[in-house]
């Protein structure tokens, strides 16, 4: 056997199954691109799902790390530390908002986010106790815990682990009109990805996100983006919202908030929400933590210069005319997404999207399928146009193009 395939056998072995990798060993990894275990090298067209919009081993993100490494990494909440007001501030200033509710992982502030809404509910809308619902959308993905996958309509992601949580409303994403008829006083939320990314990389029709803030406006419900993946400039914006003019009540930030070097996640909102909560209420002991502070406070200070939403958007036009050559070539039956971010849908007769991404991985490229024969293209921002290109020749070389 391989180093590989003991590597993998031995994982395999000794580990829960959640999930099915390809068969590649990562060793080591630069920008864009990983070397695995016997020195082969990988263009790298995933990103860590959107958290290494920075690029692998960044060199900012990774001193900031390592100087924060040598002073504090942990205090708790229980005391203060001097990281912890800059974030906070430059943070919300980013958002354009007042507070930030630090946590770790997507799901963590998923769920501080319904904790959110439901106490400003009944603490400010006046929602009868028990009674406040948050209307999402389907084909959602906010992450694997039991509320979340409560409201996913994914079955993989809920059998078996049921009772689920009440108090959510399905609507099919991107139809206003049942968004509206799903609104009612108890509604506390719209909770929804600006983009759907798990689901394939689904952009809502043109004055979906800004009809959602003019009706959440006025039947004063709160509107809550998970921006988790889409957000962080990945879109050629810092915020995915931002391409409708709307800005949210609430963002839910993540994934490359920690740049890829640690986990790092809020929930991000005003001073009449967020200051809903009382000490002891909600809590986390990483959450806010000075090696995530500083790292984050690192992001800010990158995403504030506009270069990686410039890059994103050059790149992302780029990639997005030359997946429209090959959709007219009819290899391809859908493209969508916006910025350095696309979902393809290939012609099953080239193979499944598990079968496409492996022949892509025998040619040095790491990408994932979503679902069937879909495709996802979200390389780090910092990739160069002649490595895409690259990455986009062995796509052609696979569908024969
Ligand atoms: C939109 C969105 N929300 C939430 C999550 C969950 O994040 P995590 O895996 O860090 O819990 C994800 C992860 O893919 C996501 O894409």
């Amino acid at each position: 056997m391989s180093t590989t395939e003991e590597l993998i056998a031995s994982a395999e072995a000794h580990s829960a199954p959640t999930y099915h990798p390809l068969p590649v060993v990562v060793a080591t990894a630069d920008g864009a691109w990983m070397t695995d275990v016997e020195g082969r090298r990988y263009l790298d067209l995933l990103a860590g799902y959107s958290a290494l919009n920075f690029g692998h081993g960044n060199r900012r993100l990774i001193e900031a790390a390592k100087a924060q490494l040598e002073r504090v990494t942990l205090t708790s909440r229980a005391f203060h530390h001097d990281r912890f007001a800059e974030f906070c501030a430059r943070l919300a200033e980013l958002c354009g908002m007042e507070m930030v509710l630090p946590m770790n992982t997507g799901a963590e502030a998923v769920e501080s986010a319904v904790k959110t809404a439901r106490k400003w509910g009944y603490r400010v809308k006046g929602v009868p106790e028990g009674m406040a619902k948050v209307v999402v959308a389907g084909n959602n993905f906010h992450g694997r815990t039991t509320t979340i996958i409560s409201f996913s309509t994914d079955s993989e992601a809920r059998a078996d682990f049921g009772p689920y949580t009440p108090g959510f409303e399905i609507v099919p994403y991107g139809d206003l009109t049942a968004m509206r008829a799903a609104v009612t006083e108890n509604t506390v939320a719209v909770l929804l990805e600006p983009i759907q990314g798990e689901a394939g990389v689904l952009v809502p029709p043109a004055g979906y996100l800004a009809g959602v803030r003019e009706l959440t406006r006025e039947r004063n419900v709160l509107f809550v983006a998970d921006e988790i993946q889409s957000g962080l400039g990945r879109t050629g914006r810092t915020f995915a919202c931002e391409h409708e003019g709307v800005l949210p009540d609430m963002y839910v930030l993540g994934k490359a908030l920690g740049g890829g070097v640690v986990p790092v996640s809020a929930v991000v909102s005003s001073r009449e929400v967020l200051g809903v909560f009382r000490p002891g209420e909600h809590g986390s002991t990483f959450g806010g933590n000075p090696l995530a502070c500083a790292v984050a406070l690192e992001v800010i200070a990158m995403l504030r210069s506009g270069e990686y939403q410039r890059r994103a958007t050059e790149l992302g036009e780029h990639l997005h005319r030359e997946l429209g050559q090959l959709a007219g070539s009819g290899r391809i039956t859908q493209v969508r997404g916006r910025g350095l971010w696309a979902g393809i849908d290939i012609d099953p007769v080239y193979g499944t999207g598990r079968e496409i991404s492996e022949k892509l991985m025998d040619r040095g490229v790491l990408v994932k399928d979503t679902h069937g024969s879909t495709v996802r293209i979200a390389p780090p921002l910092v990739i160069s146009k002649e490595d895409l290109d690259w990455g986009l020749a062995q796509l052609r070389g696979v569908l024969g193009a």
